[in-house]
């Protein structure tokens, strides 16, 4: 059996639905979290889909992911742009990471256009709104295994 990928969303995404929909659109964290786990379905694959506003949170998820986890995908909000702590968590995964943005970090404000995320995904998907989830998932299947039935 492969593990079940896990899904994880840094700070103000549980407010998505009502937080600025023109940049961020009008899915809310529970329409994601339903859309990702059927597209996941359809892969064979099984997700954790989390959410946190606190940094050691999300550090104790990867963590938590180094034997529990096949892979794992993060919005990691604006953590992405300031947490040295979270990059360090990552670095001691040695499972497929892909990053995710709702919205295209590159066309907004300069201090958006740095993520320390990136420097150990395997893959960013940024700009696509929700649909960014569906197609890391889609990813994800093909880094883990899907339906191949790996233990990885
Ligand atoms: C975000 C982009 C970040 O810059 C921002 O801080 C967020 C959301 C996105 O999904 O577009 O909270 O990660």
């Amino acid at each position: 059996m492969v593990l079940p990928v896990y899904v994880l969303n840094g700070p103000n995404l549980n407010l998505l639905g009502s937080r600025e929909p023109e940049v961020y659109g009008r899915a809310t964290l529970g329409d994601i979290e339903k859309a990702v786990k059927a597209r996941a379905k359809s892969h064979g694959l099984i997700v954790v889909f989390r959410q946190s506003n606190h940094e050691g949170e999300l550090v104790d998820w990867i963590q938590e992911a180094r034997t529990k986890a096949s892979g794992v995908i993060i919005n990691p909000g604006a953590y992405g742009h300031t947490s040295v702590a979270i990059y360090d968590a990552f670095k001691a995964l040695d499972k497929p990471i892909i990053e995710v943005h709702l919205s295209n970090p590159h066309a907004r404000e300069p201090f958006r256009r740095h993520s320390y995320v990136t420097l150990v995904a395997k893959g960013v998907i940024m700009g696509l709104a929700d649909k960014g989830y569906l197609l890391a998932i889609d990813a994800m299947a093909d880094l883990v295994g899907g339906t191949a039935g790996k233990t990885k």
